[in-house]
Order: C-alpha cells, then structure tokens, then sequence
C-alpha cells in the first residue's frame, strides 16, 4: 500500500567489515526495507560496491532489499542484483539511454523497478514510463555522499509527482533520499513521501538505533495524518 510510512535506511553509514552485524541491527531497530547504494564514480563522483557486497550481505536478514544504482548503463548488470538477492532495483533516469526499456527489463526478471530522478531533473522526464515502475524515488540532495544538506526545493517537485499520480490513477509509493532526519522528514512526508531513506541521520541519534528509527516513524506518520 503506498500510503504505508516506509523507513529505509541507506547502508553508506555501515561498517562494510561488519555489514552483516549492522544489518541485523537494523533489523531489530524495525526498518522496514535496506537501501545499497550502488556508485561507479562515474556517474557520481565516488565508488562504493557492487552486488557481491550485497550478496554476501542477504543471508544476514529477510528484509527487502532494494539496489539504487547510481552508474551509468545499469541496464548492462542488472542480473547480477537480482541474482545478489534485490527485490527491487532503482535506475536513474539520467544514467541509460532507453528507460522504457531497462524498466521493463527490470520487471521482467521479476523483481520491483523504479526510476530515480536527481534534484534538476524535472518529472516530464518520466511522464512515459510511469506505467513501468513500482516506485519513483526523488533526490533530495545531489547523489554520491551521505551526511548532505536536505534540498527543500524538491518538495513542490514531490507535490507535482503526487498530484501527476493521482491523475494516472497510479498507487505507487514516493520514495526520499537525502538529508531525511527528525528535521527534514515532515517536509518530505506533507509533499507526498511515503518511503523515507536515511543515512548519516538514523546512525548518528546518541539514544542509538531503534530510538532513531521509531522517532523517524512517529514524525512521518503525524504528517501523514
Ligand atoms: C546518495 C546517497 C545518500 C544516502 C543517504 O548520495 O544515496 O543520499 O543514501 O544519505 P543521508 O541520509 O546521510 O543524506
């Protein structure tokens, strides 16, 4: 259901030498999905992993993941993340030429798609391929780094999605990545967010982990209501 809060935690904070410990901690802090941030440093200016990280990862918990794969061409490996254990695998529209296509190649090795547009992105540029994605996740910073600034500009740009599927009779969830904390998540959920990823603030709360999570919960689901 889209209108569910979904908190999504981005593993660029974790100890990639004691990922599999972290992951079990964060399920048992109650998230409800894990974000890998894939990065070729190309696409974005640096590079973190690929799928054998995720692979090794999956037998550490059953929750979803999901592979945001911040590289050019992604349509040349998706495979790899399905086989790695994603269930769902997030392209940038500005990454590969024809994203009807890799949407579609996506769903057809039976795993969820969704397009991610960066901050100047405009949505015209997914107007034609809604019908082909599960999710959309907007950008609330300029992808490569955790800890980054919230981009409180893209708000009117989440309104504009929210509104645009509504229209198409779409019930897809909006997912945020960026800069979401106790301070920023409120803006993001009242524009129409429902999937919220967090890095660098859930992992950095001094009452640790499971206290972030559930405040990250409680203060979307007042700005839903
Ligand atoms: C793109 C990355 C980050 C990360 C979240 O730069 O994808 O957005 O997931 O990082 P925080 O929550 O620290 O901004």
């Amino acid at each position: 259901m889209a209108a569910d809060i979904k908190i999504v935690p981005s593993v660029l904070p974790c100890d990639f030498g004691a990922l599999g410990a972290d992951l079990e901690r964060l399920e048992d802090a109650g998230v409800d999905k894990i974000q890998f941030d894939v990065m070729d440093g190309h696409f974005v200016p640096n590079l973190t992993f690929g799928q054998d990280i995720i692979a090794s990862a999956r037998k550490y918990t059953s929750l979803p993941f999901e592979a945001h794969l911040m590289i050019y061409a992604p349509e040349s490996t998706l495979e790899r993340y399905v086989e790695a254990g994603c269930d769902l695998i997030i392209v940038h529209a500005e990454a590969t030429t024809h994203l009807h296509r890799t949407l579609n190649q996506i769903r057809g090795l039976g795993v969820h798609s969704a397009v991610a547009l960066n901050p100047a992105t405009p949505i015209s540029s997914i107007e034609y391929v809604l019908d082909s994605c599960d999710m959309i996740l907007i950008m609330t910073v300029n992808p490569g780094f955790g800890g980054q600034a919230y981009i409180q500009e893209m708000e009117p740009k989440i309104v504009a999605l929210k509104s645009l599927l509504k229209a198409r009779n779409l019930d897809i969830p909006i997912e945020v990545d960026g800069g979401i904390s106790p301070k920023t998540v409120a803006g993001a959920v009242k524009a129409g967010a429902t999937h919220l990823v967090s890095g660098s603030s859930i992992f950095s709360l001094p009452s640790g982990l499971k206290a972030a999570v559930a405040e990250l919960r409680e203060l979307a689901e007042a700005a839903m209501s």
